[in-house]
């Protein structure tokens, strides 16, 4: 009997709902939120809003471009956190109602989690073998893992102020780039000289990161050549997006290279928004040989927020009966 799973993903500005069969996508929507765009960043209430009008719609697609009837679903997997507390209630909330109307079990997953896992949905690529590095660099994280299994995982690293596609999106809106700015930036980059603006790289002990000395360097930096030409950030945006790419890549790559030396583990998986960037999947395919790595990166549309990856982690969850109780609430912060 196959088993037929629904993921629904609605941690921060991003309504997703998928269906999987055996670990396959038979469909995998997403409706993005355009409402943020001219506030230059997520605005929570408006997030909550609009998942709740877009949540009955997304999920009653998902299952009809799966071809399969709602009855045939074997288990709804939800993310439980971290994100936005009222984004995460209205994707919970859901979740629960239908499972009981279903009565099918219910699974909670952690979306970070998700975003590595993303890795081992049918059409996602290589699949790593464990035990490998975990890399997951959105919009609200940057932390370094090391995941053993499927749901053995330690945190060994982390950003201490700013994440780095938060790095991406502020320094872009100081350019005066839309929100969300790092496919801007990144698009920008390849137009631009990496090595003609050069800005310091923090230092920061042991495998953690900072990008808020990074992202105040850029403001200041910015605002004095400004001053002597108004229209600086006009004319340089490209030099200025690729040395600002090329700082945030060296940054990220330093501390995953010492990740993979301490732990004496060879393969580094990557997951989350940012991971789609050009200039870090160059750097660490360039370099694979040079430090006996391999890496792996998600397809396009498994990096940013979906939930395909939300039910993937439900299909590998549903295996090992892993169920969850409608009793447990949303979690912001969540830890693996
Ligand atoms: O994982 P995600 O969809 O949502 C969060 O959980 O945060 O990641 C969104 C982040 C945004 O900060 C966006 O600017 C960044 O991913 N991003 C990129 C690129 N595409 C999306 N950053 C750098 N280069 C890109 N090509
Ligand atoms: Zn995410």
């Amino acid at each position: 009997m196959p088993t037929y799973i629904l993921g629904i993903e609605s941690s921060c500005d991003d309504t997703s709902a998928s269906v999987l069969c055996d670990g396959k996508v038979l469909s995998n929507l997403v409706a993005n939120q355009e409402v943020h765009k001219s506030y230059g960043g997520v605005v929570p209430e408006l997030a909550s809003r609009a998942h709740q009008q877009n949540i009955i719609p997304v999920v009653k697609q998902a299952i009809s471009k799966a071809n399969i009837n709602k009855n045939q679903l074997n288990a709804i997997a939800y993310t439980r956190g971290p994100g936005l507390l009222g984004s995460l209630l209205v994707g919970s909330s859901f979740s629960k109602s239908l499972s009981i109307g279903l009565d099918i079990p219910l699974i909670e997953v952690n979306h970070m989690q998700a975003h590595l896992l993303a890795h081992f949905i049918d059409d996602c690529g290589p699949k790593p073998s464990f035990p490998f590095i975990g890399v997951t660099i959105s919009g609200g994280h940057t932390q370094i893992v090391v995941v053993k299994d499927y749901f053995e995982i330690e945190l060994i690293g982390e950003t201490l102020d700013d994440a780095i596609g938060e790095t991406f999106d502020k320094c872009g809106k100081m350019m005066g780039l839309t929100y969300p700015a790092g496919a801007i930036i990144n698009e920008y980059s390849n137009l631009g000289d990496s090595l003609k603006y050069k800005f310091t790289k923090p230092k920061v002990g042991g495998l953690n990161y900072s990008f808020s000395g990074l992202k105040t360097a850029f403001l200041r930096f910015i605002e004095k050549e400004s001053k002597i030409n108004k229209d600086f950030v006009q004319k340089e945006i490209n030099n200025l997006c690729a040395s600002l790419q090329y700082t945030i890549v060296e940054i990220l790559y330093e501390k995953v290279i010492l990740s993979l030396k301490q732990t004496d583990i060879s393969s580094v998986v990557f997951g989350g928004g940012v991971s789609c960037n050009s200039g870090i999947i160059t750097k660490f395919k360039e370099n694979e040989s040079l430090e006996d790595y391999v890496s792996y990166f998600p397809k396009f549309e498994y990096t940013t927020d979906n939930a395909a990856m939300i039910a993937m982690v439900g299909y590998l969850k549903y295996n090992n009966k892993d169920f969850s109780s409608i009793e447990k609430g949303a979690k912001a912060r969540y830890l693996y």
